[in-house]
């Protein structure tokens, strides 16, 4: 999508990949919304860090990394001897998919572009293969994206007021954005409406990376406290409920997303609130049969005492917003403890939603009842 920073308008994936550094390029999202910074990996170890710390996230965003992190592994690799270079392959598909657990996507991508490398003879083709299939993976994802707005956006009016959760925007994504695909493609009808941001605690992915991504594009928004979706449901100023997905199970139809998806959709199903998923077909696991078998990442609990942000107080906050500054430099980041000293936190990262609380799942092929992808799996490019 186009970034504004300091006056300069310039296209940006999420993810890109520099041949001639044979580096991942990133956009840093742990700075945002107070820096824009685009950060390069070296090696598929920083790589994974990179996954790993949260420097990019967002299950689609994440597997073209670990594509390109696949591809970037292979490429370091030096000599001819085939056996050698699969056990190096094995090492750095391990590493990648370790980095995050719960996101099938990346495991699916790399998947994918180990297929690929199969179709070459020597090492030098399967190289090579390997980053045109992580190229592949990344232009599918826009494509992806664009479909799941052509279908999705039907689903908005102008008036509307929608709820959306975490960032599932075009930072999660290469570009454009699962839940947020809807979103641009009605705003480039015409159409007119408001989107409440959840905070989305304890990383504020809401607050910071989908408000940031809204005011960029000038989508009319705002944020709220993750406790004060059911109040507005109640009140009748929510319409309709869009969220990403890390894993939906395609045998069962549940969802797992950031944590406090499932509370949402209860609360819209108390209020009879469409409430819709938005996947890539990465997003599809085809093989768990349960939602209780999906793992769950468990994060340090530093996140839930605390948080991060930059030094401001609301004074100064409000002056920024009526100059319309969008992205500012280098404002110092700062953790400050909210919760009790002697007190400890559990931080479970993402929940799963069960398929009778989902409305439906808004793929690049259509829009399906959760329970219809398994019968409609062929029409979702899965061949068994
Ligand atoms: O922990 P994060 O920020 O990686 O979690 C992101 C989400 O939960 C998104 O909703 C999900 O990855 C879908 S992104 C299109």
């Amino acid at each position: 999508m186009n970034v504004t920073v300091r006056g300069r308008t310039q296209h940006y994936r999420t993810v890109a990949f520099d041949r001639a550094r044979n580096a991942v390029l990133l956009i840093e999202q742990r700075l945002l919304p107070h820096e824009f910074k685009i950060v390069a990996t070296k090696n598929f170890h920083e790589t994974a860090g990179a996954i790993h710390d949260m420097i990019v996230r967002g299950a689609p965003a994440i597997a073209a990394t670990a594509a390109y992190g696949l591809a970037q592994g292979a490429l370091a690799f030096r000599g001819r001897d085939q056996r050698k270079f699969s056990w190096h392959i094995e090492i750095v598909y391990q590493t990648l998919k370790a980095a995050r657990p719960t996101a099938v996507d990346p495991v699916n991508a790399m998947n994918g572009v180990r297929a690929v490398m199969r179709t070459g003879k020597t090492v030098a083709e399967q190289q090579s293969l390997a980053l045109a299939a992580a190229e592949e993976f990344a232009s599918e994802d826009v494509r992806h994206c664009e479909e799941i707005g052509r279908h999705g956006a039907r689903l908005i009016r102008s008036g509307m007021k929608i709820l959306t959760h975490c960032n599932a925007g075009w930072l999660a994504c290469v570009d454009i954005g699962t839940a947020t695909g809807p979103m641009y493609a009605a705003q480039a009808q015409g159409k007119k409406f408001h989107i409440f941001c959840d905070e989305t605690r304890p990383r504020s992915q809401g607050a910071t990376l989908t408000a940031w991504e809204l005011a960029q594009q000038k989508v009319s928004h705002q944020v709220i406290a993750d406790n004060a979706a059911g109040h507005l449901m109640q009140r009748g100023e929510i319409d309709l409920v869009i969220v990403g997905s890390d894993r939906t199970l395609g045998r069962t139809g549940e969802v797992a997303n950031k944590i406090g998806t499932y509370t949402k959709a209860v609360l819209a199903k108390r209020h009879g609130i469409p409430f819709y998923v938005a996947i890539p077909l990465s997003t599809i696991d085809w093989n768990l049969k349960r939602g209780f078998d999906i793992p769950i990442e468990e994060r340090h609990e530093s996140e839930v005492l605390g948080a991060w942000g930059v030094e401001s107080s609301p004074k100064s906050n409000s002056a920024i917003a009526r100059a319309g500054v969008q992205s500012t430099k280098s404002a110092k980041r700062i953790y400050v403890r909210v919760a009790n000293p002697a007190s400890g936190a559990r931080n479970p990262g993402f929940d799963v939603t069960p398929p009778e609380l989902i409305t439906g799942i808004i793929t690049p092929v259509g829009i399906f009842k959760p329970k219809e992808l398994w019968p409609q799996r062929r029409k979702l490019g899965f061949t068994i």
